[in-house]
């Protein structure tokens, strides 16, 4: 018998009676288990109000960051939108109210050029010698910004060529800024982006656009030049959509904190005196796809390598502040391994438990906004939009740590919801506690210890009993739901839970599966002592009532 097994048990009367039977393990203790003795309870202790949060998290956390070249793949079009996509983006709404944001730029943002003759929406070539992945010559169609059309109450970034800068490159960018405007009109236009990591343009792999004289200042100039010329085309296109509380940018995008261009001399040269930046976007990957060493246990489920990763984007927003800098700071594109992810790291149930560690880190740490970057065919993907001869079209491993992080969260349009940080002494543990309105609302435990079920088939998965103490307030039922699948290598059957998000079960939308626990109950005794059984490479996210 699989020593999974316990877990499989059907569980839904469970959410009902306190006292019915709780899946067990082999060793006998169960999944949610009763009060633990207060004797060797090592018990984490979860204080009532948050001390030390990142502060109140705005609405749409949970963003993503499209490729642009596979924008209407992952869209579709006026004539055939994908509603599949459309599903996988209502069901994050569920949890956190609103939509994810979806920023629409990428490499293939700076290789874009405009042809009004095209009848598809992007004509692509590749050279394979700079990337198997993606287009790096690109033409759009006007059927390009039908994309922006298909997905309801959807708020989108759309991101400009910068890197292009010929006349006749500059004539083609400054062409789709009435279609850009029209596109995003009625409440769609989030805001604009100019430019994807320019920090790169002196050193890309993927060729060099300036030169290595080109410095902040220029950068800065150019910047606010394209700017400048972009409003005055869309006074003339899309007159209501160049107030001050329209014409908005995110900015400068930057690959990373330390590459050939700093960031903060960036915002000292000037960046924003128009004060038409709203938000400070950086890009942040753990390590990249082919970099040697790389191991799911040592580079993701790893939450000492998060905290690493997160702390240098942590250091450069409190630079930037003190050089005067006040607006908010997000990751505007961000994934596990760059250059598309790995098979085997990023495509398995252990990255999307990296994904939830990395989300809610970035919470409580002060980060407003997570846009974990997709494209199709990306290893990396939370989903693939399209059937293609390379990846069979379906929800992906990564996606169910997007739902599980928008649980976490809850209901953002309300307002008042802060992730504080909760330290553990292993690498391989995170735990974050989830307040709204000033009152403990949820606990989340990530157990990142690595169970590949293909290697360890025959052997036990093991748990470990996680003991809380959390406000006696909170005393009474508490409910359970998991991110599950039966190992960290897992591909497919992944839930959270009990619900599936696959394709082939309900195009996207929930379902709950009969053969998974959910809603599971734990007891929180007088005391405000629980305890909650995590199987190693799963999640539990504990609703609390307090
Ligand atoms: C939780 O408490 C139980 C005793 O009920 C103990 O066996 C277990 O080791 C504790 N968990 C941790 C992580 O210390
Ligand atoms: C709309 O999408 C369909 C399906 O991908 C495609 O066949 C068609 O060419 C697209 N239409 C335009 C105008 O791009
Ligand atoms: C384009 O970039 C070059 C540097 O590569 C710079 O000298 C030139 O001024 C830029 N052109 C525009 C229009 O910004
Ligand atoms: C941008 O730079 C070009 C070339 O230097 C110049 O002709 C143009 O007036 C500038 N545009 C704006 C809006 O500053
Ligand atoms: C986890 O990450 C830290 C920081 O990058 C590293 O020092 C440590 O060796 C990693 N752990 C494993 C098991 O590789
Ligand atoms: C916070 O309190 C306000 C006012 O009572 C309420 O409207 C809102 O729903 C609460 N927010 C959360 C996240 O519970
Ligand atoms: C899981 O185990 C299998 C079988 O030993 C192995 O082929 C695979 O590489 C492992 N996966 C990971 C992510 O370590
Ligand atoms: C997960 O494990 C169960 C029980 O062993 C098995 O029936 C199921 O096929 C497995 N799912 C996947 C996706 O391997
Ligand atoms: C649950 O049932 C589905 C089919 O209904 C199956 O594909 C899946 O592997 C099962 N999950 C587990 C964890 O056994």
């Amino acid at each position: 018998m699989s020593l999974f097994q316990p877990l499989l048990f059907i569980t839904a009367a469970l959410s009902t009676v306190v006292s019915a039977q709780k899946p067990t393990f082999a060793d006998g203790t169960s999944l949610a288990s009763p009060v633990p003795r207060p004797t060797d309870l090592n018990a984490i202790s979860v204080s009532a109000t948050p001390s030390n949060s990142g502060g109140a998290i705005p609405e749409s956390f949970v963003s993503y960051s499209i490729e642009f070249a596979f924008f209407p793949d992952f869209a579709g079009n006026s004539s055939q939108p994908n509603d599949f996509s459309n599903n996988l983006l209502e069901s994050v709404r569920e949890y956190m109210g609103t939509k994810p944001y979806i920023r629409v730029g990428g490499n293939t943002q700076d290789y874009a050029l405009y042809d009004a003759s095209l009848d598809v929406a992007t004509n692509g070539i590749y050279i394979p010698s700079i990337s198997t992945d993606y287009p790096v010559i690109l033409s759009i169609g006007p059927s390009f910004f039908e994309s922006y059309s298909t997905w309801p109450d959807t708020k989108f970034i759309h991101g400009f060529n910068l890197a292009k800068n010929t006349t006749a490159a500059r004539e083609s960018l400054l062409t789709t800024v009435p279609l850009a405007c029209k596109a995003l009109s009625d409440g769609k236009l989030l805001y604009w982006e100019l430019g994807n990591e320019p920090d790169l343009y002196k050193t890309s792999a993927q060729g060099h656009t300036r030169p290595p004289s080109w410095d902040e200042s220029d950068f800065v100039t150019e910047w606010k030049n394209g700017t400048a010329a972009i409003k005055d085309t869309m006074a003339n296109a899309c007159p209501d959509m160049v107030s001050a509380s329209m014409f908005q940018w995110i900015a400068p995008s930057f690959a990373g904190t330390s590459n050939s261009l700093n960031p903060i001399t960036t915002w000292k040269d000037g960046l924003d005196t128009a004060s038409d930046i709203v938000l400070f976007s950086s890009h942040n990957y753990i390590g990249s796809a082919t970099q040697p060493g790389i191991t799911l246990q040592g580079t993701l489920m790893n939450h000492t390598s998060t905290v690493t990763s997160v702390s240098k984007q942590n250091a450069e927003a409190n630079a930037l502040a003190t050089a005067g800098m006040t607006i908010p700071f997000i990751l505007g594109e961000t994934n596990s391994l760059s250059n598309e992810g790995t098979p085997g790291l990023s495509n398995v149930f252990g990255a999307a438990l990296w994904g939830v560690d990395l989300s809610l880190y970035c919470a409580a740490t002060g980060i407003k906004r997570v846009h974990m970057h997709q494209g199709t065919n990306y290893r990396y993907q939370s989903w693939q939009p399209i059937e293609t001869d390379k990846t069979s079209m379906g929800t992906k491993a990564p996606f169910y740590g997007n739902v599980a992080v928008a649980a976490s969260l809850g209901d953002l349009t309300a307002g008042g919801v802060e992730v504080q940080h909760i330290p553990m002494s292993k690498e391989t543990e995170a735990v974050y506690a989830i307040y709204a309105n000033n009152t403990l609302a949820r606990v989340m435990v990530i157990n990142m210890m690595e169970y590949n079920y293909t290697a360890e088939s025959t052997n036990t998965r093991p748990h470990v009993a996680y003991n809380f103490t959390v406000p006696t307030s909170c005393a009474g039922n508490g409910i359970v739901q998991r991110l599950l699948a039966n190992g960290s290598d897992a591909i497919t059957g992944i839930t959270f839970n009990g619900r599936s998000y696959n394709y082939e079960v309900a195009q996207g939308k929930a379902h709950i599966m009969g053969n998974v626990t959910k809603d599971e109950i734990v007891w929180v005794g007088k005391d405000g002592i629980f305890s909650v059984n995590v199987p190693w490479s799963s999640a539990a996210l504990v609703q609390l009532s307090c």
